[in-house]
C-alpha cells in the first residue's frame, strides 16, 4: 500500500511517537494531576510540559492558555463559540473546512450571527482589501485558514493578523494543516486563537487537538470536573481548566508531545523533503496533457488534480485497485473552494505527502497517474 492521505491523518508515526502512547497506556493509566499520588503527579507534570513545549513552539508565551480538545474541530467549536457576540458578524474565507463553515452556519441559525466568505484573488490569496470591504460595523472576528487542505495554498497570516489588530477584531487561524509544516508565531502574527489538529503534520495519534488562545476570553463549551474549585457549582473561568473538563487523553497528549519534539528537532529536513517531493509530483502531473492541478508549489505536501471530466471518486477507486495507492476523493469537507474552482460536482483527487513518504512511492504514484490517464483520456 502507498499511503498518500496524510492530510488526512499522517498514517506512519515516528517511533518516539507510538513509544510515548505505549507508556502512557501501561505506565500512567490515571488521571493526569488529579490525584495526590506520585504517578497522577507525574503524569500532571507530563501535560505541563506538553503545554509549555505548545506554547514554546507557536510563540505563545502562555502555557495555561494551551488547551487540549478532541479534535482540531472542537477547537474550531470552542473557538469560534466561546466568543460568540450575538448580533454580530464575522468574515471567513471560501477556502474554510467544515467544521469553521458549519460552525458558522449553525450560529447564524441560532444566534443571528452573519458571515460573509471572502473569495481570493486571481493568486489564490486573500487580500487584506477584500476582507476589509467585508468587514461591517458588527464585526467582530476574522477567520482565515492557513493552509488549505484542498490546494495546500497558504496565506499570508502575518500580514492578515496585522490588518485584524488594527481594526481591533479577533483574528482566528485554522492551522490544521500547517501547524509541524510552516513555522507560526502566535504572538507575531497578532493571533487570537489558532486551532491545531495534533494528528497530522504534528504526528499525533488521533483525538487530539488543541487551541491556543491570545488575549482574548472564550466561554466553556462543556462544564463538568475540572479537579480545581471542586466545591464551587459553576464552572472555574482560569485557564486551562474551566475550558477543559472531563478527564484528559493522556495516551494522545504524550503522543503529541513526542510527535512535536520530533518535528521541533527535524523541522528543516522533514519539510524540505515535503516540499521537493510536492514540487516533483506537481511538475510530472503538469507534464501530463489530461491532467489539471490545482495546487501549486507548498510547504504542506497538498496536490489536488483532475483528470478530464471524471469524477474524482473514479480516479481515487481505480488509484487503489491497479496500484493500492490511498488518496481522498470528493470535495475534501471544503465545499466552498471546489464551488470557486468550479468543481463542486466533479470534487478533486488530493494526494497529501508527509515525511515518512519515499520519492519511489510518489514516482509510483505518477505513473499510476499517467497510465489511468492514458486509458480515460
Ligand atoms: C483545514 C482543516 N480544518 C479543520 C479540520 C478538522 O480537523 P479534525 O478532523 O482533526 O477535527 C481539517 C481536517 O481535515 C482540516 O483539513
Amino acid at each position: 500500500m502507498i499511503y498518500l492521505d496524510n492530510a488526512s491523518t499522517t498514517h506512519t508515526k515516528p517511533k518516539s511517537v507510538t513509544t510515548n502512547v505505549i507508556k502512557a497506556l501501561t505506565k500512567y493509566s490515571v488521571n493526569a494531576g488529579r490525584g495526590g499520588y506520585p504517578l497522577s503527579i507525574q503524569a500532571g507534570n507530563i501535560v505541563l510540559d506538553t503545554r509549555q513545549d505548545l506554547s514554546d513552539f507557536f510563540g505563545l508565551g502562555n502555557p495555561n492558555n494551551v488547551i487540549f480538545t478532541s479534535s482540531c474541530t472542537m477547537a474550531i467549536n470552542l473557538a469560534i463559540r466561546g466568543t460568540m457576540q450575538k448580533g454580530g458578524h464575522i468574515v471567513a474565507t471560501v477556502f474554510e473546512h467544515n467544521s469553521v463553515l458549519r460552525t458558522l452556519d449553525d450560529i447564524k441559525t441560532k444566534f443571528g450571527i452573519d458571515y460573509t466568505l471572502v473569495e481570493p484573488n486571481k493568486h489564490g490569496d486573500i487580500d487584506v482589501n477584500e476582507i476589509e470591504n467585508a468587514i461591517k460595523p458588527n464585526t467582530y472576528m476574522v477567520i482565515t485558514i492557513h493552509a488549505s487542505n484542498v490546494t495546500g495554498h497558504t496565506q499570508d497570516i502575518y500580514k492578515i493578523g496585522n490588518f485584524v489588530a488594527k481594526h481591533n477584531l479577533i483574528y482566528m487561524v485554522d492551522a490544521a494543516q500547517s501547524a509541524g509544516h510552516i513555522g507560526i508565531d502566535v504572538q507575531a502574527a497578532h493571533i487570537n486563537l489558532l486551532t491545531i489538529a495534533g494528528h497530522k503534520g504534528l504526528y499525533a495519534p488521533q483525538g487530539i487537538g488543541v487551541l491556543l488562545i491570545n488575549n482574548v476570553k472564550v466561554l466553556p463549551l462543556l462544564t463538568g470536573g475540572t479537579g480545581t474549585h471542586s466545591a464551587s457549582t459553576t464552572q472555574p473561568t482560569d485557564t486551562p481548566e474551566g475550558l477543559e473538563s472531563g478527564t484528559l487523553a493522556l495516551p494522545a497528549i504524550m503522543g503529541l508531545s513526542a510527535g512535536l519534539n520530533y518535528v521541533n528537532h527535524n523541522f528543516g529536513t522533514i519539510n524540505k523533503k515535503i516540499a521537493y517531493l510536492t514540487r516533483y509530483l506537481i511538475d510530472e502531473l503538469n507534464k501530463v496533457p489530461n491532467v489539471k492541478v490545482y495546487s501549486k508549489y507548498n510547504d504542506v505536501g497538498v496536490v489536488s488534480f483532475i483528470i478530464d471530466n471524471i469524477p474524482s471518486s473514479e480516479i481515487a477507486d481505480q488509484l487503489f485497485e491497479t496500484h493500492r495507492i490511498c488518496v481522498r476523493s470528493g470535495l475534501q469537507c471544503a465545499p466552498q473552494i471546489h464551488k470557486y474552482h468550479g468543481t463542486l460536482q466533479q470534487g478533486m483527487v488530493r494526494i497529501s505527502i508527509s515525511s515518512f513518504n519515499t520519492k519511489q512511492e510518489i514516482i509510483m504514484a505518477i505513473t499510476a497517474i499517467k497510465e489511468l490517464a492514458k486509458k480515460l483520456g
